[in-house]
């Protein structure tokens, strides 16, 4: 019996709905499934006000663990064939509670010498978290085998108003009634339920050599060569507001309470003002640049993890 554990933390239930759907075509005859839900101590509330949802940044993007609830004492008996771990972006950057799980030592635990796909569902920045979760998957002692990541597909400018309406009323509707509905879609979450084929196939043979180009084949990741340039730029002014905010002290400091106002609409001001130039940029030297983009795209679908 080949025993997979679903590792997961989601707020609306989307990613549950996509890993239980993964998961009818992995489980069967001489498989178990089991499902761990992260949960944070002081879980973040959903819907979001808007001042803890930008209140969140600092600890999210300098990967800030929070306390955890221990888990259930028999998710801890069983040694895991294949883990399973969904989780969601927070600022560039996996989210707080399954970073916080990911610093743990039950992840230390779970983890160790154990293969690891993970499924990501986020709007659509997720290329240096999944980076970040690389890091974190080392530090685990467990081996990346395949990655799926859905992602809202609306322009970014549509999704960054869309997802504000969903974060902060908790309705995954469609804004004024004309918006498209936020997220990853319904189709594509049902359609999860295909990239369970391989895994199974993989679990069932102990063999994860080809498991990410069988997924790839599946369209369970999309570079878009632009994200990567705005991904990696969003990271380097993330950078210094981070530090900048941290050192004010924590939640409900008057002076981080000031400063987050100037973050909430610099970030306004990068996604409307910055990020059209980031584009035009990339437009501009998108012919010279041509080899070098292809290889940042075979590079961030695969599972592979640079050294710098
Ligand atoms: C505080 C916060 C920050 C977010 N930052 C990003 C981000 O940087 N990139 C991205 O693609 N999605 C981002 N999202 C969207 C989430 O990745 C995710 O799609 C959404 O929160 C729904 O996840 P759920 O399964 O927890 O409900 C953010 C969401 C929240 C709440």
């Amino acid at each position: 019996m080949k025993e997979v554990l679903i590792i997961y933390y989601s707020q609306s239930g989307q990613l549950l709905d996509i890993v239980q759907n993964l998961a009818t075509s992995i489980e069967g005859a001489n498989v178990s499934i089991t499902y761990y839900r992260i949960s944070p101590k002081n879980d973040y509330e959903f819907p979001w006000k808007q001042d803890d949802f930008y209140d969140a940044f600092p600890e999210s993007f300098l990967q800030i663990p929070c306390e955890l609830k221990p888990p259930k004492a028999d998710i801890l008996e069983k040694k895991y064939d294949l883990i399973i771990l969904g989780y969601q972006v927070w600022y560039l950057t996996p989210s707080i509670p399954i970073n916080s799980f990911l610093k743990s030592d039950v992840a230390k635990k779970l983890l160790d010498q154990t293969p690891v796909v993970t499924v990501i569902a986020c709007r659509n920045m997720w290329l240096m978290a999944q980076e970040k979760m690389k890091r974190l998957l080392v530090s685990c002692n467990a081996s990346l085998v395949g990655n799926i990541a859905l992602v809202d597909r609306h322009i970014n400018h549509i999704s960054v108003i869309t997802i504000v309406h969903w974060m902060l009323g908790g309705k995954k509707t469609k804004y004024l009634g004309i918006f498209p509905k936020p997220g990853v879609s319904d189709e594509d979450i049902k359609a999860s339920e295909k990239f369970g084929t391989p895994i199974r196939k993989a679990l069932l043979s102990n063999d994860y050599s080809s498991l990410q180009d069988d997924l790839l084949k599946l369209d369970a990741v999309k570079v878009k060569p632009l994200l990567i340039q705005t991904d990696i730029r969003g990271n380097v002014l993330f950078t210094k507001w981070a530090n900048l905010i941290i050192k004010k002290g924590p939640t409900g400091n008057p002076k981080r309470k000031k400063l987050l106002v100037l973050f909430k609409y610099y970030l306004l001001f990068a996604i409307w003002a910055i990020a059209p130039i980031v584009f035009i940029v990339f437009l501009a030297t998108y012919i010279p640049r041509y080899n070098k983009i292809k290889r940042d795209k075979a590079y961030y679908s695969s599972v592979r993890l640079k050294n710098n």
